[in-house]
């Protein structure tokens, strides 16, 4: 018999680039001329943007910054780079077809050094590349149905209400480890480290379109005591009275909330939202082993049978349909179907040392940003773990984002 051909890291490497960069490319078929290149909110850049943005970090961190080569098209800089043009102003964008020629020839160049170069002490920046798509094809996804949304009416209430409080898990007190250390985690998911946390309960599902409306139609968007301070303020200045997305299913997770709108949900049902702590534990600590997994299943990487991920059904699906997934304690659906809003405020773990670049995560410790966790039906098998640490504006419904409560 033959021995298996051992895969090299840099065919490992091909494999996810190539991978990847499929399902990116998925999202543009068919796309017409105005959805590639008009803002659908003034908060985040035209579809055709981040395309060629993609193209943009590639070139500069393997092209340029591994393989020394000089810039192929330095005339990109200025319209592709994160910090170069204001949001608004990336509208007037080179066709499509440019942009792909631009993505493709890159990327060709990239594959030939990737034949050739020393892999091996570049491999965390390779796992980060794979992942700085990743989460732009997961902006790509929601911006194209914020696009669709635009046009239609008010998203409708599902069939049923529930004000059924939900099951709730109790995580004994105790140590684990909060947070990843391995060569594709990200800069704020390091350094990992024992954490000590008190006993608490948390929701063995996300919160369902159902139970949400229930709390809707209680009058809660008109109830000034189950909002904060901050969240009310927001709510006068931003008077919306349901979720942006419309339910999938009454017993899919709420969609399309702003951190706000999730406190004061949970502060209805006498809850709260669990702090990014508690919910990594809970997703990632088998406490009968004192061992952490990357997943909630353990160690094998996400698939069909454990998660709603990877934009493969296009949606939300209903809360309980993953119990493969579920964790050791028992909570279901914390990978996929949508990002869990959490209670904590984003900011760096003791010892944090910025990777590859300050602005990347540090520039977002401003106090200003809260943490989500867990991805959603859009996110990337590769941008999806336990320790995986997402965040934005409380303020933000345009996300692929809902929440579970704790208490
Ligand atoms: C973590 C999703 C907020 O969109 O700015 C992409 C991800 N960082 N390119 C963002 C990111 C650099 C980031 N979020
Ligand atoms: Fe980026």
């Amino acid at each position: 018999m033959n021995p298996t051909p051992t895969r090299s890291l840099s065919d490992d490497l091909r494999e996810a680039a190539i991978a990847c960069r499929q399902s990116t490319l998925a999202l543009y078929e068919g796309i017409d001329a105005t959805t590639f290149c008009q803002q659908a909110h003034p908060e985040f850049s035209p579809v055709g943007w981040h395309l060629g943005h993609i193209a943009f970090i590639e070139a500069c961190w393997i092209l340029e910054g591994c393989a020394g080569q000089t810039p192929l098209f330095p005339q990109y800089r200025k319209l592709f780079a994160a910090d170069a043009l204001p949001k608004a102003q990336r509208q007037n964008l080179p066709d499509l077809p440019i942009i792909l020629d631009y993505l493709h020839t890159v990327r060709s160049r990239v594959l030939d050094y990737l034949e050739t170069a020393a892999i091996v002490p570049e491999e965390r920046l390779w796992r980060w590349l794979i992942q700085h798509e990743s989460q732009h094809a997961e902006i790509i996804t929601f911006i194209l149905q914020l696009h669709r949304t635009r046009k239609a009416d008010l998203p409708a209430p599902p069939v049923s209400r529930s004000a059924v409080v939900t099951e709730t898990i109790a995580i004994p007190a105790g140590e684990f480890n909060l947070g990843w250390d391995a060569i594709e985690a990200q800069d704020h998911e390091r350094p990992s480290r024992r954490l000590h946390l008190d006993s608490f309960e948390i929701d063995r599902y996300p919160v369902t379109c159902a139970q949400y409306w229930y709390f809707i139609e209680a009058g809660g968007y008109r109830e000034r005591k189950w909002w904060s301070e901050a969240g009310w303020q927001w709510l006068q200045a931003n008077p919306v009275d349901r979720p942006l997305y419309a339910a999938d299913g009454d017993d899919c997770p709420v969609c399309g909330v702003s951190a706000y709108e999730a406190e004061a949900y949970a502060n209805f049902v006498g809850k709260r939202l669990p702090t990014e702590a508690e919910w990594e534990k809970a997703a990632s600590w088998d406490a009968a082993l004192s061992k952490k997994s990357p997943y909630p299943w353990g160690t094998a990487p996400p698939d069909a049978g454990t998660c709603n991920h990877n934009g493969r059904s296009g949606r939300t699906t209903p809360v309980s349909a993953y119990p493969q997934g579920k964790s050791p304690y028992g909570c279901e659906d914390m990978l996929g179907n949508v990002w869990e809003w959490t209670a904590s405020t984003f900011a760096g773990y003791t010892g944090f040392k910025f990777y590859p670049y300050r602005g990347y995560s540090e520039v977002y410790f401003d106090g200003e940003h809260r943490v989500l966790r867990g991805g959603s039906w859009a996110t990337r098998p590769w941008a999806l773990r336990s320790s995986f640490r997402n965040w934005y504006h409380p303020s933000v419904r345009q996300i692929l984002a809902g929440f579970r409560c704790a208490r």
